[in-house]
């Protein structure tokens, strides 16, 4: 208790799951494509971290078919996916092999080639806030984690156990954050990659009017605080492209 205020004070966050902004936390697990070490073996790439709520269940089936079928996607935008569970990597491993005998959609013969982290004491779900005690205490519910290259976490997804979620949005959310990075704007509501993006506000009276005086042809202003700008899909796709590179070296 601080002797100043009466509240208490604390360093890092505690018993609380990790926020928009906060460094990833740490952690060794064992997966089905080996250990890794988190985020340390991801340096430099964009990851992907999602919970499911069991093996063998039919909605986390759907959404490991409706992933894996998006992978060269995710890989060409330089990120990862890693899936957790409260399981063990027998379990993880039985529900794999069975995946692949699955015809869903246009999809057959379906290899999972992402790791899945075995979390059976729930150390990493607990640490993400992944366990949401009043839906189940022993099932992980439907989070995605999306974590930038220098392990800084970017957005925080949450879908109860029931409603399987919506992959698109995710690769759209992930291409986004990839893109106000590489150009410093933000996109307007329900942008696609394509779509005018929205540039930062004037914060003076004088760049306020300068923006209302507009003669920049490619700034679309509909208020002294709302513009438009088009950034064409491949300025991005060379955006990103000179990213990932910068990344590799
Ligand atoms: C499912 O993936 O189908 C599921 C998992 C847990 C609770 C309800 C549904």
């Amino acid at each position: 208790m601080c002797d100043f205020c009466n509240h208490m004070h604390h360093d890092e966050p505690v018993n609380q799951m990790p926020l928009i902004g906060d460094k990833a936390p740490e952690f060794i697990a064992n997966t089905t494509n080996g250990k890794i070490n988190f985020p340390a073996d991801y340096s430099g790439k964009w990851v992907i971290l999602f919970s499911h709520p069991a093996d063998f269940t039919p909605v986390c089936t759907t959404e490991f078919m409706t992933f894996q079928s998006m992978i060269n996607d995710f890989n060409k935008l330089n990120t990862d996916i890693i899936g957790l569970s409260v399981g063990t990597l027998t379990g993880h491993l039985a529900w794999i092999k069975a995946i692949k005998e699955i015809q869903y959609k246009d999809w057959k013969d379906m290899q999972i080639t992402f790791p899945i982290i075995d979390d059976m004491n729930m150390e990493i779900a607990k640490k993400y806030g992944m366990i949401h005690d009043n839906e189940s205490n022993n099932k992980t519910v439907r989070a995605v984690f999306i974590i930038d290259p220098v392990g800084i976490i970017r957005t925080i997804l949450y879908y109860p156990l029931t409603i399987g979620r919506n992959f698109d949005e995710i690769k759209r959310t992930l291409i986004a954050l990839q893109t106000t990075d590489a150009f410093q704007v933000a996109t307007p509501a329900d942008w696609m990659p394509g779509d005018a993006v929205v540039v930062p506000a004037p914060t003076t009276t004088d760049a306020m009017n300068s923006r209302l005086k507009n003669n920049d042809k490619n700034l679309d202003v509909k208020a002294w605080f709302l513009t438009l700008k088009r950034v064409s899909l491949t300025d991005i796709e060379k955006a990103l492209a000179k990213q990932t590179s910068k990344k590799k070296k």
